[in-house]
């Protein structure tokens, strides 16, 4: 038994969750005697929901790199820690055992301190999916400095915006990254980035497309001559910088109601302990095995099974640059057999788009070394799932469907696999100490079976949010106010009769395409950017790959093109301001908005009609122009 903490039996669950909101103090301070502490914590919790604050394992000292790495050095130096597979089949792979990571990160988080990062500062990390990019992100935590790594799919723009937020001091990027047959110029895009952060004093570039790259005398250096500079110090020994149990580890952005995207942060024991329990219960990791999360480390997946829930329990995670269906779309396929890939763990984005392709690109693949699979991301629709459970798990790999969120640093409600039952398109159940509950539009609790709310949380958990970078009111405001001593996680919910949790989509003003976030307000603001542009309401509908679909409703008193010009002149300035993710799908022009009296944009009516429920618009009188309505329904795309 390599993990002692590991859930066994449909029973142990029952006992232990019930342990765990019974007595979840003692719960908790059990789990963390597994890990590695430079000076143990004083007090298991402290909280007070009202001001939004959650502190775990208090006055304890650690830092989660020796957890990651340093502990593993004794029994496991030569296990793989990350299998790299890069974009091109045809290229090598990277085998990084845990002696070899464990160099690479000292060697790095050397390369920041000679550039004079500190604990406390803050790196902006934009990367492809390469072996680098994690290296970079554990030196980061090595020496204490906070990470914000973002998505390759944002714009110069939004970079930014979030590097001008956390006041960074630093970037690492890279040349370019593959993607499919594309390549990103990554470096490109924070030159253009970079002309509004007076704060980013260094910039380390990783050479791995070899795309031309301007590179700023005094500013921009290359990663491999860092690492040279480092080589002739004599590769020191880069102790592991003392982190209190609540130092920051990390700012992930990420988009809610407002137009403007807040920095989740996530300190250091909580998540990390988080990261790791939910990792070994969910997955039920056994040593030696190979996990595959495809998700990118720009997103809160990659960071917690990808990087950190991995890494802290000594497993093999298997990194991919590329994308599903390049060179074609039995691309993951390939991989699993290649590594005889134990865990796949991936979004049903990706499998509704899988699943399109047919039999052909599974034909002459074997699979048969998977024994779990799991989903994450947004709801997984029936069909989608029966499929992933047949023609990929052959009926003998139990699915986990993982709800979760970026403010929660880890999985909260999913089955264990193959421990607690699955049903489709159901989450499940809670893990230990996650209590959820169901409220009404007042905050009042719904109780018993078979019935659906707004889902709450109403204890602390260790990966719990602890701030919004640079506001903790908005943080407060955001997650805490909504409901009186609840953490509200803007999700919709059913519990069925046997008391199984199955999340209905977002109620809030928050997309989710392709499993990526995004704000209406975000992807408004940018729309009325455009010249001509007066008014612009966005709206969800569902889309058959995608999930969601964004649809944009605009009125356009601009005189330059036609329709369809004017509608990729549209979607190139969203391109522009947020990224390629937040393209709208479809484009209306109208004459009006439908709006209240009070000037406020009824969503629900304009989210009827993207739906093509054109009957069942509801009550339109407290319209200031019901007639709106009517011209909206008849433009219809
Ligand atoms: C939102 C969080 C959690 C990592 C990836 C997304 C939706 C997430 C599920 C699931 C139904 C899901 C929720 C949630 N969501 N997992 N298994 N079933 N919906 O993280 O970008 O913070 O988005 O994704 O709506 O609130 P995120």
């Amino acid at each position: 038994m390599r993990y002692p903490y590991q859930i066994k039996s449909r029973e142990e669950y029952d006992k232990i969750y019930h342990k765990s909101v019974e007595h979840p103090l003692e719960f908790w301070d059990e789990i963390a005697q597994h890990f590695t502490w430079k000076k143990k914590y004083d007090s298991v919790l402290e909280w007070d929901f009202r001001q939004a604050h959650s502190k775990w394992f208090s006055g304890g000292k650690l830092n989660i790199t020796e957890n990651c790495l340093d502990r593993h050095l004794a029994d496991k130096a030569d296990v793989p820690a990350i299998i790299f597979e890069p974009n091109n089949p045809d290229e090598h792979h990277r085998v990084l055992t845990y002696r070899e990571l464990h160099f690479k990160v000292m060697q790095f988080a050397q390369v920041l301190k000679n550039n004079g990062i500190k604990k406390g500062d803050r790196v902006c990390i934009y990367m492809g999916m390469i072996p680098e990019l994690a290296i970079a992100t554990l030196a980061c935590a090595r020496i204490g400095a906070i990470h914000s790594v973002i998505f390759g799919g944002f714009s110069a723009q939004s970079i930014s915006d979030r590097i001008q937020d956390a006041e960074a001091v630093a970037v690492v990027t890279c040349d370019g990254a593959h993607r499919g047959n594309k390549t990103i110029e990554l470096k490109s895009v924070i030159d253009d980035a970079l002309m509004s952060c007076p704060t980013v004093k260094s910039v380390i570039v990783c050479t791995h497309t070899r795309t031309p790259v301007s590179m700023i005398k005094g500013r921009d250096m290359w990663w491999e001559d860092e690492i040279k500079k480092v080589e002739t110090q004599g590769n020191p020994f880069v102790a592991a910088e003392e982190m209190d149990s609540e130092d920051e580890l990390f700012i992930l952005y990420t988009s809610g109601s407002t137009g403007k995207p807040k920095g989740v942060v996530h300190t250091t024991a909580g998540y990390m302990v988080w990261a790791n329990y939910t990792f070994v219960n969910v997955f039920q990791y056994q040593p030696g095995q190979i996990h595959f999360c495809t998700a990118d480390i720009g997103w809160i997946t990659g960071h917690s099974y990808i990087v950190y829930g991995p890494l802290s329990a000594g497993a093999t995670t298997l990194m991919f640059e590329g994308i599903p269906t390049w060179p074609d779309a039995g691309r993951f396929w390939e991989i699993i057999d290649k590594y005889n890939v134990d865990i796949l763990y991936t979004a049903p984005t990706a499998i509704r788009s899988l699943m399109g392709f047919g039999d052909e690109p599974l034909k002459n693949r074997n699979l048969s070394s998977l024994k779990v699979l799991g989903t994450v991301g947004e709801p997984i629709n029936e069909e989608a799932w029966h499929w992933y459970n047949e023609k990929i798990g052959k009926s003998n790999s139990p699915i986990v469907d993982t709800w979760w969120q970026t403010e929660t640093g880890g999985i909260m409600i999913s089955n264990l696999a193959g421990i607690t039952p699955s049903k489709p398109s159901y989450a499940t159940l809670p893990l230990p100490g996650i209590q959820p509950l169901l409220v009404d539009e007042n905050g009042k609790e719904i109780q018993g079976n078979g019935v659906t709310g707004n889902l709450c949380i109403k204890f602390p958990w260790p990966g719990i949010i602890r701030t919004t970078y640079g506001d903790h009111e908005r943080c407060r405001q955001t997650y805490f106010s909504t409901y009186d001593n609840l953490y509200f996680t803007g999700d919709g919910c059913l519990r069925d009769e046997n008391g199984f949790y199955r999340i209905t989509g977002r109620v809030d003003d928050v997309l989710n395409v392709s499993g990526h976030r995004i704000g209406t307000a975000e992807v408004e603001n940018a729309i009325n950017m455009h010249a001509g542009v007066v008014e612009s309401a966005v709206v969800g509908y569902p889309h058959d790959i995608k999930g969601q679909g964004i649809y944009a409703y605009v009125i356009y008193t601009g005189t330059h093109g036609d329709d369809n010009l004017t509608r990729l002149d549209i979607i190139q300035t969203v391109s522009r301001i947020i990224g390629p993710i937040a393209k709208p799908d479809k484009i209306q022009f109208v004459s009006g908005l439908p709006k209240t009296r009070s000037g406020k944009i009824m969503r629900r009516i304009l989210r009827k009609i993207a739906e093509g429920e054109l009957s069942n618009i509801g009550d339109t009188t407290t319209l200031l122009d019901p007639m709106i309505v009517d011209e909206i329904k008849e433009g219809r795309l």
